[in-house]
Parts: structure tokens; sequence; C-alpha cells
């Protein structure tokens, strides 16, 4: 059967429409000028779908097939490439032109053909570490992909040595010793309570594993590292196999359930954690940690239930008291969504959060882009710099007809201190309905956009994004024949 999308209520008109192709564009068209000293490579993920999902996948494009973009700086020029991550499974689903696998992680609904076949749809996130570019996705390993041809490698194991069955989108690379932390939750299995959490040198090689056991299965979408410690959150959403057998989502939040932060020490083993219980915290992705003497702190962007706005709160640990609770304040209220940094000063002490957000007083101009007017709450229209130590924020808003996705800091070449360099996200822009990045200076935002990369096509609303230098990667090869 041919390949038909009508009806299906996860692809209604417009930016969320399946893509569906690989793309070169060399020299992109760009509004503005591009400062000379953005000299690397701007990746960004994307969920998308060649085949048609069940019809009950209605809740979240979350179980689309991996494509990764790269675009590529170069004394002012950018090039674009995109491509799919040629995974197992897609490559089954390619092979049959139809969709076999299921609902979002649950076997369950799974066509049998492929019971013994790689689920990753390798969609999520994109870290280079230990000489090698990892897709990840948070039910499975990685998957590698060539940094320059975005070609897909294979999937990674780290030569044997993980040995926990999912590698989380979220690992932790500290600038300082150039380690990796990655962990995988569900690491026995799905639905297993098992966290698996590991220690990968600058080399990319294995050197610690500790195993715990979760206090009960809920999130761990991402993690904090500081110098000293881990933070492991878990989050009221959770899941039972009575819920996946009957085709429910996976997740399902749970205010009764209290959020269990575990804190490890980087040096210490299995019995070192120390678990602090709050109240239930609607969050997914977390902004950075600072120990500093016995008091360790994180700040993320949270709210109280499923429903409310969330606002940036850093939550406290004591240390040497034997207390289990935490302290919460409130740094913002911003709702910050998708928080980065300057990654250089990643798990030490930090001043600047990058932050898209929603003015209200703002609405899109659904004269020139009527397609915003079905646009959800948590669309952003700005794009914010926030001194997590003052709560003084910097913002520009993007055109009335533009809604960011994930942004990301860019260092200058030659960067010095915190903060010193551009902030850049994709950016749909619904009146040309093609994606545009971008570009700001992450000092000056008030000074608004400095120059904008006018795709010829849209992109979907994609998931996370990172910055690579060039020259932390392979010299660039031709690529003009
Ligand atoms: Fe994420």
């Amino acid at each position: 059967m041919a390949v038909d999308f009508r009806g299906h209520p996860m692809f209604p008109p417009g930016f969320n429409s399946p893509t569906r192709f690989e793309a070169d564009v060399y020299d992109c068209e760009v509004w503005g000028k591009i400062p000379t000293d953005i000299e690397g490579n701007f990746y960004r993920m994307q969920c998308d779908f060649e085949y048609r999902p069940p019809q009950n996948e209605w809740m979240t494009g979350f179980n689309g097939d991996g494509h990764i973009s790269r675009m590529r700086f170069s004394n002012g020029s950018v090039d674009y490439k995109g491509r799919y991550v040629k995974t197992a499974r897609m490559k089954a689903e390619r092979t049959a032109r139809r969709r076999l696998f299921g609902v979002y992680r649950n076997r369950f609904t799974d066509d049998p053909s492929v019971a013994d076949i790689d689920r990753s749809a390798a969609n999520t996130h994109m870290y280079w570490h230990g000489g090698k570019l990892m897709v990840l996705k948070e039910d499975s390993h990685p998957w590698l992909v060539d940094p320059q041809t975005l070609d897909t490698l294979g999937s990674w194991d780290f030569n044997g040595k993980y040995t926990a069955k999912t590698m989380s989108a979220h690992p932790k690379i500290d600038p300082v010793t150039g380690e990796m932390i990655a962990y995988g939750y569900e690491a026995k299995g799905d639905l297993t309570t098992d966290i698996a959490v590991y220690t990968m040198n600058p080399k990319g090689e294995v050197i610690k594993e500790v195993w715990l056991k979760s206090p009960y299965l809920g999130i761990i979408h991402d993690i904090a590292i500081s110098q000293k410690y881990v933070l492991i959150p878990v989050i009221a959403r959770t899941t039972s196999l009575e819920r996946l057998k009957s085709g429910e989502p996976m997740w399902q939040w749970d205010g009764s359930l209290p959020t269990m932060i575990g804190v490890l020490p980087r040096d210490g083993d299995a019995k070192d954690i120390r678990w602090y219980k709050g109240p239930a915290r609607n969050t997914l992705h977390f902004l950075n940690a600072t120990d500093r003497g016995g008091k360790l702190t994180m700040e993320l962007p949270t709210s109280d239930g499923e429903r409310d706005p969330s606002q940036i709160r850093r939550w406290s640990f004591d240390l040497k008291s034997k207390k289990d609770s935490f302290q919460e304040d409130v740094v913002s209220p911003t709702s910050g969504f998708l928080p980065r940094m300057d990654d250089r000063f990643l798990s030490t002490d930090y001043r600047y959060a990058f932050l898209g957000s929603r003015d209200p007083s703002v609405p899109p101009d659904v004269k020139r882009a009527p397609g915003m007017a079905a646009m959800g709450p948590f669309t952003s229209n700005v794009m914010q710099r926030l001194d997590v130590r003052t709560g003084e924020i910097k913002q520009l808003h993007v055109e009335p007809v533009q809604s960011l996705q994930e942004n990301c800091f860019v260092p200058r070449k030659g960067a010095k201190g915190e903060g010193d360099g551009y902030v850049m996200a994709i950016a749909s822009n619904y009146e040309s309905m093609t994606s545009d990045l971008v570009i700001a200076d992450a000092q000056r935002l008030d000074e608004g956009v400095i120059a904008t990369v006018k795709l010829p096509f849209k992109l979907r609303s994609g998931t996370h994004t990172n910055w690579y230098p060039q020259s932390v990667l392979p010299p660039v090869k031709d690529e003009l024949s």
C-alpha cells in the first residue's frame, strides 16, 4: 500500500506534516551578515515519519525516524546537509515499505516480524565525544553518524563495555576533565527500575559503571552534573505493564508521586547515593548544577503540576545535613523552555542560561501567517539570556510569523569568558512555510537578530541541538564534487 498520511491526527497540514526527504544546500541564502568568528557546525535533530504510524500514536511526535541536520559555518557562509539516521528499524520498514514498529516505546504494538530488531529511532539528541558523533534515543544504545557526511555507521556499545540496554539522550560532558557522564534508565529492559551510570574518559572509553535502583518507575529524561556529583531526578510520570498492554500512551502524570533526586558522588559507588524527596514537579530538562563546599544547587524550568506554567527554579541540597528534603526557590518567572547554557561552563559555577520563552503580549501575526492561529501555548517567540545569579533577562523577539525551536549557544572563535559568542535556533516561519536559522549576539540579544539563514524548505519541529567547532572534528573533505 502506498504511503498516505491523510486523516492522521498527528499530521495536520503545516509544519508537522512529515518532511520525508534528505537534502544538501551549498551556500545557503543568508539575510544579514554572519560574523566570521562563527566557525563550526550546528547540528539538530528532528523526528520525521517515513511511514504512517498507528492511529493511536496521537500524543507525541517523539516516535518518528531520526533525521539529523548539519549547518557548517565558515567565513560567513553556511552549507546545509540533512540525512536520516539509517537505523535497523528504518531499514526494516523501508524493506517492507510500511510501518512495522508500533506506538512510542511499546513492543506490544509492534509487528511480530521486528521482535528481534533494535527499536531505536535515533531521533532525540547528538553528542560528539571520544572521536564519535553519537545520535541518541533514551530507550536504546547510541547510533554513530559521520560528523561530516552524516552517513550512518551503526549501533555503538563502547566495545561491549556499555552493558546497560539503554542510554539516555542527555549525557553530560565535563569541560574540565573531558569526561562524559552517561546513563540509562529502564537499563535492564522495559519497565525495569534499574539505572546505570557510566563515566567515559576523553577517548570515549568506559572507565566506571555504577548500577542503581530507582525509587519508582518514573521518567529520567535528563540529569545534571557538578564537579563532584551526578544528580538524577526521577519525575512523576510513570508507566506500567498494564498501560503498555492497553496501548495507552506510555507515560502518565501522577501528581501523588514525589520528585526523587538521587545525588551520587562521581567518585563514589552505589552505596554512596542519597535520595532527596520533594513534591511532584513537572519537568524534563535541567540547566546545570554547581557544588560549593557542602552545598549543591541545580537550576531548571519546572512547574507544580502538569498544566501549570513553568518557571526557572533552583533546588538546593544541604549535603552536610541528614535531611532528605531539598529547598526550592524561584530564580525567574520566565517559562524557559529547553534551557541551554555555555557548555564550556557546564558542571561549574556559571551565570547565564539561554532560553526560549513565550511573551503573550506579542501575539502571532495571523494575517501574514494564518497557520499560527492553531499553535499551542508552548511555542516560543523570544530568545532570552537569563542571569541565574541576579534574575536579569535580556531578550529578543523573533518575527511574529516565526516560532523558535531549541536554541544553542555558540562560542565565538577564540572566545574567552562565559557567554562570549552567539545564540542560534531554527525558527519555523509560518509566512513562507520554510525554516529559518536565526542568529543573535549572545551578549546583546536586545539588539536583535544579526543574521538569518533561509532554508528553501521546512524542517519539522526539532528535538535537540548542539554546536561543535570545526577544530574538534575531523578535517573537512571537499564537497564540491
Ligand atoms: Fe530532551
